[in-house]
């Protein structure tokens, strides 16, 4: 594999993170971005922050002839798919959106990676394939059991994606399965650009500590956790674009694909982050206990250790750093 990597969904969250990491590992990125939920200046920001130049093209995956199109002018070595929505409650809400772009979409890219041949991929998945764990931490090889829409188009396409792989045995795909990433870039220039109310929990109580919400709710004080309160693995976004970087090395070295985890294996609970992000933030954070959100889980971390073991990696930053990047991001919001 030569070094031009395709990045879809490379505006978004956790493809812009990864394409300054990518950058700055001297790959030659073009990112493909229908800007659904992204903004049109992130490109630019990328490549001041990365100090490289980053191409970028417009492109909905699920028009197949403009996806086949933007392959063909692209040529890349590798492929890294980011590029899917991600609400739970948005896929219940509107399921077919959700299977038109997580599927539809996904389906379009590996048809027109095989058009051009190009044989190397990694995938965005989601400890949510995991469902409700039956024990923690988690391994790879624990039961799939996908509990809502996004989980199943997430789970679908692992297993289109290895059925793939088995037919066509010169394609090798990465399978990372993330658990909560947080935390935005240490210049504070870029992060997490949640529309409306933040779905997720730390953008909600930086927006809390921001004085732009009232109170965090607790969503649920009777799991059975210590202190009540739901627990997951907080993974920092640097940290997980970092691991993209491996796993393309990876497919290159061993010509061969994986399904790793990554998280950091230590697990937090909702009140163990807003104390941290009131540490980090020195702002009172208000919170209050109401009913659990239906489909989530008591607890849920990862066992790190396969991608430690295959990839060289691990997560090297902790809850107060994911907290002060954060935070500074959330104050760069405010000013500009
Ligand atoms: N929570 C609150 N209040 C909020 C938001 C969240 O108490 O306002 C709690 C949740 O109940 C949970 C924890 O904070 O205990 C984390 O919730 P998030 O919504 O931040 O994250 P989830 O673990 O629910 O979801 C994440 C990803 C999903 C993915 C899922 C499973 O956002 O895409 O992990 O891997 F499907």
């Amino acid at each position: 594999m030569n070094n031009r990597i395709l990045v879809t969904g490379g505006a978004g969250y956790i493809g812009s993170h990864t394409t300054i990491a990518l950058l700055q590992a001297g790959y030659d990125v073009v990112i493909a971005d229908n800007f659904s939920n992204s903004e049109r200046w992130i490109p630019d920001r990328i490549s001041t922050l990365s100090g490289h130049v980053v191409q970028c093209h417009e492109l909905d995956l699920r028009n197949h002839a403009a996806t086949l199109e933007c392959l063909h002018q692209v040529r890349p070595d590798g492929v890294i798919h980011f590029g899917a929505l991600k609400s739970v409650g948005e896929s219940i809400a509107n399921p077919l959106h959700y299977y038109q772009n997580n599927v539809t979409g996904t389906l379009n890219l590996l048809d027109a990676m095989q058009h051009i041949g190009c044989n190397n991929l990694v995938f965005s998945s989601s400890a949510t394939v995991y469902g409700y764990p039956d024990r923690c931490p988690i391994s790879e090889d624990a039961a799939l059991h996908a509990i809502n829409p996004y989980g199943r188009t997430k789970l679908m396409m692992e297993q289109a994606i290895e059925d793939i792989g088995t037919s066509s045995p010169g394609f090798h795909a990465a399978v990372l399965r993330y658990f909560n990433p947080a935390g935005a870039h240490d210049s504070g220039q870029l992060g997490e650009l949640p529309r409306g109310a933040p779905n997720n929990l730390v953008p909600f109580v930086a927006q809390v500590a921001a004085g732009l919400r009232p109170e965090v709710k607790v969503f649920g004080g009777d799991y059975k956790t210590p202190d009540g309160t739901g627990i997951r693995d907080y993974i920092h976004v640097m940290d997980l674009a970092q691991a993209h970087v491996h796993a393309l090395e990876y497919l290159r070295d061993r010509k061969q694909g994986l399904v790793v985890n990554l998280g950091t294996g230590s697990g937090y609970s909702v009140i163990e982050i807003i104390d941290a992000f009131s540490r980090a933030s020195g702002r009172q954070i208000a919170y209050q206990i109401t009913d659990r959100r239906p489909g989530d889980a008591d607890a849920c971390y990862a066992d790190p250790s396969l991608a430690e073991k295959l990839l060289g990696w691990r997560a090297s930053r902790g809850l107060d750093t994911i907290c002060a990047d954060a935070w500074r991001w959330q104050i760069h919001l405010q000013q500009n």
